[in-house]
């Protein structure tokens, strides 16, 4: 297949690609670089600098493309708080003209990469496809509330085939947001540059912490269903986050202070999925363990 991969220049967007590549489909990347990283990109892909705005440019990428995995989103929560209508216009009104793009060009298939944020503090554990969909707990997670239902929308009006992926909590090589708002990337550079790691809750928290290339190959896997599809997608279990920061210290073989910052308003104590859905429908699950994910995560910074 000829696959388009908008901000395949990001954290996961630059796994799927690669995936894609190594599974011989053909890749375009379409990304703007306003927070992705050229160097990130294959360079067996074709790589297209643009923006989500630009519904002309989009339109000439979307030629001859069979299927798009729609990654570009600002995500840093905090900015989301400070910025609202820039979270909008980007996620959500960018979604809309790509939908507008795909339909004029006649490209049937979207993967899209949704968050477990949608559930916001859930009422029951382990998280499933069913449990409610909440208003969300900041301007960022409206968005991808927002665009999970232009997305159903175009389903039901044009029959788009499309696939919702709900990610858990992922982490990597490549992950270099700035500000870099994610646990595991800060423990690690904490840890490397022998500084204290600053914890909210003392860690007690529970995560499911889905490791990027397994997270990357439920887009590949996915690819060949029709219909609308919405699928969890972590490890099926939780773990403390006091227990992520262990780990790291067991692997680096040393420790660094930790410094509590207390409590933290609007964090649920504990987030984890059923993975059951995707397993049964497309006998997708997380292969990697948390040491091994770690590992190879801790690799990618001492080098990067
Ligand atoms: N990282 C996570 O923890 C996480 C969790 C749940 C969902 N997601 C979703 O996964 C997707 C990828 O996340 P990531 O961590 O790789 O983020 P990232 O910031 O590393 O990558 C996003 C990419 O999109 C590009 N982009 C942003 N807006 C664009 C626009 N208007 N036009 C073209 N390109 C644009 C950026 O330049 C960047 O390369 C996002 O949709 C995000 O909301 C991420």
């Amino acid at each position: 297949m000829k696959i388009l991969v908008t901000g395949g220049a990001g954290f996961i967007g630059s796994h799927v690609t690669k995936q894609l590549l190594d599974q011989s489909h053909g890749v375009v990347v379409y990304d703007n670089l306003s927070r992705g990283f050229k160097k990130l990109v294959d360079e067996r892909a074709e790589f297209v600098l643009g923006d989500l705005s630009e519904k002309e440019k989009l339109t000439e990428a979307l030629k001859n493309i069979d299927a798009i995995i729609h990654m570009a989103a600002l995500i840093i929560v905090p900015e989301s708080v400070e910025k609202p209508d820039l979270y909008w216009e980007n996620n959500v009104v960018g979604s809309k003209i790509l939908l507008e793009a795909m339909r004029e060009a006649g490209v049937k298939k979207l993967i899209f990469s949704s968050s477990a944020c949608v559930y916001g503090e859930p009422d029951k554990l382990p998280i499933t496809e069913e449990s409610v969909i909440k208003k969300a707990a900041n301007p960022y997670g409206q968005t991808k509330i927002e665009m999970e239902k232009l997305i159903e929308k175009e389903h039901e009006n044009s029959g788009l085939n499309a696939v919702i992926l709900r990610y858990f909590n992922p982490y990597g090589p490549n992950e270099l947001h700035s500000p870099e708002t994610h646990a595991i990337p800060n423990f690690i550079l904490s840890t490397l540059n022998r500084k204290p790691i600053p914890l909210y809750w003392n860690g007690e928290q529970i995560r499911d912490f889905i490791y990027v290339e397994d997270l990357a190959s439920a887009h590949t896997a996915v690819l060949s269903l029709g219909g609308l599809n919405i699928f969890n997608v972590g490890t099926g279990f939780g773990t403390k986050v006091i227990d992520v920061v262990k780990k790291i210290f067991e692997i680096v073989g040393y420790s660094v202070p930790i410094k509590n910052l207390g409590e933290r308003v609007g964090d649920a104590p504990s987030l984890y999925t059923a993975a059951e859905k995707i397993k049964n429908a497309i006998s997708w699950q997380s292969k990697t363990t948390l040491d091994q994910g770690l590992e190879k995560t801790i690799k990618f910074f001492k080098t990067f």
